[in-house]
């Protein structure tokens, strides 16, 4: 059965390392695939557009995302194509919380399309063509794979989060 996971929270310093990529013959252990079912119920519990497992504390680079309530697990995912165009919409991010716990939304600008590359759940590669919030939530993931937050983006920190070196 799949259990709820511990989401982590900046300005912890996991969320700032560069994952590590996943080894196909790993993918389909046991403990592999329980960890991403896990991810999945993690995500769907706290009502996340989706989740990379640096945010459950596990620099390994496996992203799950919530699809027109269907579940898309990408493993070793890279980006192979952006488009010029970028625009700009709300975001947040279960690991970027004030001291209330609250999460926080700001505007960040970012590729209106891409294309991807990913193994699925099994192992099998894929590819994708993405736009509109799909877009957005794959962009923002695979930059918690390299240590990257979305209010990286952003000019002024928003209110409730302090500067990582402050704590
Ligand atoms: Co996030």
């Amino acid at each position: 059965m799949a259990k709820l996971l511990d989401i982590i929270h900046y300005p912890h310093p996991i969320l700032r390392k560069k994952s590590q990529e996943i080894n196909m013959e790993e993918l389909k252990s046991g403990k592999l695939q329980q960890l991403l079912l896990d991810m999945e119920k993690t995500m769907k519990e706290k009502d996340g557009a989706g989740l990379a497992a640096p945010q459950i504390g596990k620099n390994i680079r496996l992203v799950v995302i919530n699809h027109n309530n269907k579940t898309l697990f990408l493993i070793n995912p890279k980006i192979t194509k952006k488009s010029w165009a970028k625009e700009i919409e709300e975001e947040g991010c279960l690991s970027v919380v004030n001291k209330k716990g609250e999460i926080i939304f700001a505007p960040v600008k970012r590729h209106k399309k891409i294309n991807c590359i990913y193994f699925d759940a099994k192992g099998k590669k894929k590819t994708l063509t993405a736009e509109k919030m799909l877009s957005k939530t794959i962009q923002h993931e695979i930059d918690h794979l390299n240590g990257v937050l979305f209010i990286d983006y952003l000019e002024n920190l928003p209110t409730g989060i302090e500067p990582e070196g402050n704590h």
